[in-house]
Parts: structure tokens; C-alpha cells; sequence
């Protein structure tokens, strides 16, 4: 079993595990796009395959493996993989996927329990914005994805507040609230590209896009795909 591998997987851990269970239910209050824009893209780059693999890093209650299902083609068949630090996460997503498809890892430090070259896309929504170590992160994701196949990333880049009353309200409300504390980094477009490119990833995409309102805040993602050059 692999534990946290810092100090902030630990925190981010707590959080996560505290907060599995009314996780859908807040997607659904913070308007959350992510998953929606993601599944669609990746279907619609994989849409002259019918088999398909998809790994997901960072796979909370398997949100987007619900998505995915929810908009592929009904010729399109899945086979969905992901992996997540808290157990109280891949709990959730064991009920629609199988035990052996999710792992415990902490992709900030722990290599993908796939060989390599596995699977047509890789993808993450809502994750990288929790990590230290983004480019070991995607280059696993890499590793593990087919030549010509895609690897999808969205993480939260900007937070903006409608005014500084509700700045304030943030800030207040999350100093009076009993959730434990997270720790997020937001992600710049720039740091992606330059991850991106660093592992020979040819860049499809990379936009800023609105993904969800939490806190009184209004977070858009950093979200970029890339495809890996069929000749490696
Ligand atoms: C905001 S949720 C997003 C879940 C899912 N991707 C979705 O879009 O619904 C962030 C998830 O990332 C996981 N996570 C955070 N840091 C991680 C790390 N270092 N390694 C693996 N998972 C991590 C959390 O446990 C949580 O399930």
C-alpha cells in the first residue's frame, strides 16, 4: 500500500477523504464543467477507435469515468483505469468500476502501476493544481499513454472573485468552516506548455476555460492536451 509521500498528500489526503461523500453532490452545486469538456474532447480525438483505454490520475468517485460513459458513441467500448490518494475516493469509484482498475498512488512521487504504452489517453481534471511535482506527473502519463494517443490535463489556473466583498466572505467562511485545510497551487498555462513539450508531448491545445464556482470564487482551468508523436 503507498502512503502519502509529503506533507501536502497528507493534508490534501484529509481533505479528500473527509470530503468523498458529498463530493458529487458539490459538483453539482459548483457547476463543475470540467468533465463534460474533457470526456467530449478525448472521444471525439478517439473517434475512429471502438476499443479504447483510458487511464485517469487522480479519479476521486469517478466523475469523469461517468461522463465519459454518459457522451461516448454506443459503438464506443471503454476500459477505464484510475488511480487516487484517498481511500475514501477510490471507495466510491470501486462501486462503478473494478477493484483491479484503481490503484492507490500518489502521483506526485509514485510511478503508474501500467506498462508502458498502454493506453490510448491519459487524463486528469481538477488534480494538478494539488501537486508539487507536475512534470514527474505527466511524464508517467506519458510513459503509459500509446504513440499518437493523448494525454488531457485540467487543473485550476485562475481563482477571481466578482468583488472584494466576496473575497472576503471567501476568507472569512473558510477561516469559520470545519472542512480541513487544502493546499493548491493554481497552474499556469506557460509551466504546462514548457512540462509538456519537456516530454516531446506535440500540444494540441492549451486554453483557459471555466470549470467551477466554489467559495464565492470563480475558477477557471489551466487545460491543455497533448498528443504523443507516433513514431516513439
Ligand atoms: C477535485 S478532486 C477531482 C476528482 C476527479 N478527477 C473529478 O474530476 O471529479 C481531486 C482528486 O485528486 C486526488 N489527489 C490529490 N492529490 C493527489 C496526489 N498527489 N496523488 C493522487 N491523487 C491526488 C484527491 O484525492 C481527489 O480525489
Amino acid at each position: 500500500m503507498t502512503l502519502p509521500k509529503s506533507a501536502r498528500s497528507a493534508i490534501n489526503k484529509i481533505y479528500f477523504d473527509q470530503n468523498a461523500f458529498t463530493y458529487e453532490e458539490d459538483a453539482v452545486d459548483f457547476n463543475f464543467q470540467t468533465p463534460e469538456f474533457v470526456s467530449k474532447d478525448i472521444l471525439e480525438l478517439l473517434a475512429d477507435k471502438t476499443d479504447i483505454a483510458i487511464y485517469e490520475t487522480g479519479i476521486g468517485t469517478g466523475l469523469l469515468y461517468k461522463t465519459f460513459m454518459k457522451n461516448k458513441s454506443p459503438a464506443q467500448r471503454i476500459q477505464y483505469y484510475g488511480c487516487d490518494l484517498a481511500d475514501n475516493m477510490l471507495g466510491l469509484a470501486s462501486k462503478v468500476l473494478p477493484q483491479d482498475h484503481l490503484h492507490r498512488v500518489d502521483i506526485d512521487y509514485d510511478t503508474l502501476p501500467m506498462k508502458d504504452s498502454s493506453v490510448d489517453a491519459t487524463v486528469s481534471t481538477s488534480v494538478f493544481q494539488f501537486l508539487d511535482n507536475p512534470d514527474f506527473a505527466v511524464g508517467e502519463m506519458a510513459r503509459i499513454t500509446k504513440p499518437g494517443g493523448y494525454i488531457a490535463i485540467a487543473a485550476v489556473s485562475v481563482c477571481k472573485h466578482e468583488s472584494w466583498l466576496s473575497a472576503l466572505r471567501h476568507k472569512i467562511g473558510r477561516l469559520f468552516s470545519n472542512e480541513p485545510a487544502y493546499r493548491e497551487t493554481l497552474i499556469s498555462a506557460e509551466h504546462m506548455q514548457e512540462i509538456f513539450e519537456k516530454h516531446n508531448l506535440h500540444v494540441l491545445k492549451n486554453i483557459i476555460k471555466f470549470s467551477h464556482s466554489h467559495w464565492q470564487a470563480h475558477n477557471y482551468d489551466c487545460y491543455i492536451i497533448g498528443k504523443k508523436p507516433s513514431n516513439t
